[in-house]
């Protein structure tokens, strides 16, 4: 792990609240970002954890196009935009940088993978050169499901020395790839990258070289795989998989 690196490319973040105009309107409303002050990021991953609308996709948004990311996701070069949806946290946060830079880097928005597929088939229709599919393994994105086409993208297309920022990663892959993927993950890590990963899914979440930060309605506070309900719900389920039904079908 000689390449591990000491800080990352991102230490934290800080919300400059003395400048929010009012915590009543989203996205200053949602209750991790109205307790927030600052998310210190762990070197190597960061987990953006908790229930449906606790605010996840909105903080990684804000980080993302705070980092210089197009708020519709893909790699620091892209600079579509099909709508603009995004909330306007990210000017109200200052992010404390690390020394180096990243020389790699992709923010994958789940919503709008799609986008950016059909902005790499527009962009290799015009006779530039290098086609950048083949940077992302060759096959046209829409060609493949959508587990087939994330896993393309960041087996092919993350070179190492990157900050990747990704939304719910798992949405598509079969926990077979969800594993896989946490190989692959510490492959970029000893390349010298970071990860900001927002994720339901307890395997993933395993990744040793990290930090949980679960959102939830009292605000952001670290956390253990162990101790998150993603992990402890899966487990009293398959455990006792007749009692839960039960209680599921009949309460
Ligand atoms: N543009 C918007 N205007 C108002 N509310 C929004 C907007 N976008 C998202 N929200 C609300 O903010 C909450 C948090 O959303 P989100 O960050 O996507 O949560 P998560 O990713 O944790 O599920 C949700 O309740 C959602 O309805
Ligand atoms: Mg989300």
């Amino acid at each position: 792990m000689e390449n591990f690196m000491e800080s990352g490319f991102l230490r934290s973040f800080v919300l400059k609240r003395e400048s929010i105009p009012s915590f009543e309107i989203y996205p200053f409303n949602l209750p991790s970002v109205k307790t927030l002050n600052e998310i210190t990021f762990h070197p190597h991953v960061t987990f953006l954890v908790g229930e449906n609308g606790m605010g996840k996709s909105t903080l990684l948004e804000a980080i993302a196009v705070a980092t210089g990311f197009n708020p519709e996701g893909g790699t620091f070069n892209f600079n579509f935009s099909t709508f603009d949806s995004h909330s306007t946290l990210d000017r109200y946060i200052k992010l404390i940088k690390g020394i180096n830079k990243p020389k790699d880097g992709f923010f994958l928005r789940a919503e709008t993978f799609y986008n950016l597929a059909t902005n790499i088939e527009e962009l290799d229709r015009e006779p530039s050169g290098r086609r950048i599919i083949d940077s992302y393994g060759g096959t046209s994105l829409h060609q493949q499901s959508h587990g087939e086409s994330f896993w393309a993208t960041f087996t092919n297309r993350f070179g190492g020395n990157g900050l990747y920022i990704l939304d719910e990663p798992e949405a598509a892959l079969s926990p077979l790839r969800q594993m896989s993927m946490l190989s692959r993950i510490h492959d970029l890590v000893c390349q010298n990258s970071q990860f900001i990963i927002a994720t339901h899914s307890p395997i993933i979440m395993a990744y040793p070289h990290s930090k949980i930060i679960e959102l939830t309605k009292d605000g952001a506070k670290e956390t253990t795989l162990e101790e998150t309900n993603h992990y402890s719900l899966m487990k009293q389920f398959f455990e006792d998989k007749n009692r839960m039904l039960y209680h599921l079908l009949n309460d």
